[in-house]
């Protein structure tokens, strides 16, 4: 199930519980690469593709790369990454074949979330770097044709933002009215405030937080330090539109809206419903329908567009939007007006959380039919969840299903966007010992709770100390023990490896016209274990796509009749599957377990 909002997916304790144990045994077994586990075939170069035409936007071929910014690049020893860090690592990302890097918030923070909580919406914060480090990384990113895309907190800021503590100060001055301020519903007999209503953060307890100057009680989402603005106060949208102009003016090519959904509450503030039982924080389970997803937030969405749209230079607008269908999704785009987010992220298929063919196959054909016609985001990774590799990963087969789920990334028509060392298999790292964590809910949330440290452990460069991340005696989250093997460095030398595979499946992607740019049409739709797929194109071979999700042999039957092809055999450009690293008829194909297959048809 999609979680209902961002936090969700590391609330789903069962689940998280025995990945997380899954996760344990894998390290243990540490399964070293064999050169006849994955075999690699060359692209084929006379298929290259010329850059996109000018109507198309560079968004709707592009894999898209988040950087948590404090664990990619510690440049200065502090043994926290920073801009200056991401600067010089621009060759690899150029030659993995990214088009664009998502930044998680690096303006001035507090850092209660990690940059999530911002206190300046116009600056760069110092731990990151200046301004002036931003321009030089923009403009280096820019030589290596990378595009960079800024996070961007609309729903609250941090109680440090000066229009927080202005507005904190007084129920009369300019700011009063910019977050979301009610009375209490009453006091209790001995004398304490009670809150507006049953709200709950979803970062544990009431959403509502006493402010003892203003006698009143202020509503945050997230931490109490990440007070709620009032989208209802058109000064708050003007205030936010302004910093968005400022980072398009600065030359970004778009945003990545955090908690988007959650913009706007119920104004008559009614009681979210009980589900029964409670959450990892101890809080009862609620609906939330009167705090997420409310309907008032497409009109600034709409707003919001036109300001991207008065830039040139196709600027995107990306949507954290964990929601339950196609059908919601499409809201997000304006559906067929398509005047909101270009790409609003689809959790539905990546975090499914399951290898199941079946499943996949819907969701992927629910982004390609319900959402007229607009462009999929997929992502299977984010800095807020237990890493794919451990939650699809079976303890054994992690490297195969990590290239199933890499093959579905790259070869469906989707934009692709993928987080930092998932090209590589980095595993969660969670805390074993609450005195380690950091992330502020892993601490109230502990043991149930144990937080997001895990998925956010500096990336792992090569075998040397703190694995190239940095020079620090201690970096801000443990290296995890793998990193003398699992290593970009290590990688780089192994055609075996799953960077290698990333490598090539990004450049067939970006090669290949049926992978580029062709329609996608399901195969042997009852199939219950194989996902087969083909992307054709006038003028150019299809391209045939088969993972087995099953832990046995499994047979798939690939007729192309119906699309007018008469092909009978393919030609294999990337398989993990040696028997299958030939000319293969087409009809009947039998994949090992777990086994990824992209063949060209002849
Ligand atoms: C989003 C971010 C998450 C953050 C939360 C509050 O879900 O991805 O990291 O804690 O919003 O800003």
């Amino acid at each position: 199930m999609v979680p209902r909002r961002s936090f969700r997916p590391f609330s789903a304790m069962p689940g998280r519980l025995f990945s997380a144990l899954l996760a344990g045994s894998l390290l243990a077994a540490a399964p070293a690469l064999t050169a006849q586990s994955a075999r690699l075939v060359a692209v084929d170069q006379h298929l290259m593709v010329n850059a996109d035409s000018g109507s198309t936007p560079w968004w709707k071929h592009a894999v898209i790369y988040e950087i948590y910014p404090r664990s990619f690049q510690d440049s200065n020893g502090d043994g926290i990454g920073d801009l200056n860090g991401i600067t010089q690592r621009l060759d690899y990302l150029q030659s993995l074949g990214i088009d664009a890097i998502w930044i998680s918030p690096c303006y001035p923070s507090p850092q209660v979330d990690f940059g999530y909580d911002i206190s300046d919406y116009e600056k760069i914060d110092p731990q990151y770097g200046t301004l002036a480090d931003f321009d030089r990384w923009v403009a280096e990113a820019k030589k290596h044709n990378i595009r960079i895309i800024m996070d961007m907190v609309m729903n609250h800021t941090s109680d440090k933002h000066p229009w927080f503590v202005q507005s904190a100060a007084s129920r009369t001055n300019p700011k009063a009215d910019w977050y979301v301020w009610r009375d209490p519903k009453g006091y209790t007999a001995d004398g304490k405030p009670i809150p507006p209503n049953n709200w709950i953060s979803g970062f544990g307890g009431s959403a509502w937080q006493w402010s003892p100057e203003r006698k009143q009680f202020y509503y945050h989402e997230f931490y109490r330090q990440q007070p709620d603005l009032n989208w209802r106060n058109p000064e708050v949208e003007k205030a936010m539109f302004d910093t968005v102009r400022f980072w398009l003016d600065r030359g970004v090519a778009g945003f990545r809206f955090d908690a988007i959904p959650t913009l706007f509450e119920d104004e008559a503030l009614r009681d979210e419903p009980a589900l029964g039982g409670t959450n990892a924080q101890g809080d009862p389970n609620l609906s939330d329908i009167y705090t997420n997803n409310l309907p008032e937030v497409h009109d600034v969405m709409r707003r919001l567009r036109k300001v991207a749209d008065s830039y040139p230079g196709d600027r995107v607008l990306i949507g954290e939007t964990y929601l339950n269908s196609a059908a919601d999704l499409n809201k997000w785009y304006g559906g067929a007006h398509h005047d909101e987010l270009q790409l609003p992220m689809d959790m539905q298929v990546g975090f499914l959380n399951r290898l199941d063919a079946a499943t996949f196959r819907t969701r992927i054909t629910d982004a390609e039919t319900k959402i007229d016609g607009n462009q999929p985001l997929f992502v299977f990774d984010n800095h807020d969840n237990r890493r794919s590799w451990d939650r699809y990963g079976d303890g054994i087969h992690n490297q195969q299903i990590a290239r199933i789920l890499a093959t579905l990334l790259f070869t469906t028509r989707s934009t692709a966007l993928m987080y930092y060392g998932e090209e590589l298999g980095m595993v969660t790292s969670t805390p074993t010992r609450k005195q380690d964590v950091k992330d502020p809910i892993g601490i109230t949330g502990w043991p149930r709770e144990k937080g997001r440290d895990g998925e956010r452990t500096p990336m792992q460069w090569d075998n040397s100390k703190d694995a190239g991340f940095s020079t620090a005696d201690k970096t801000w989250l443990p290296i995890p023990d793998n990193y003398t093997t699992v290593n970009v460095k290590t990688e780089q030398a192994d055609p075996a490896s799953l960077l290698r595979w990333h490598g090539q499946l990004i450049a067939m992607r970006r090669q290949n016209p049926a992978l580029h740019d062709g329609e996608i049409t399901m195969l042997d739709e009852n199939n219950p274990d194989v996902l087969a797929y083909v992307r054709h194109t006038p003028g150019s071979p299809a391209v045939v796509v088969a993972v087995n999700c099953s832990g046995e042999a499994r047979t798939v039957h690939l007729s192309l009749a119906s699309l007018g092809i008469s092909a009978s055999t393919a030609k294999t450009l990337l398989t993990d599957a040696p028997e299958l690293d030939k000319a293969i008829s087409l009809g009947d194909v039998t994949l090992p377990a777990y086994a990824s297959w992209v063949a060209s048809v002849q």
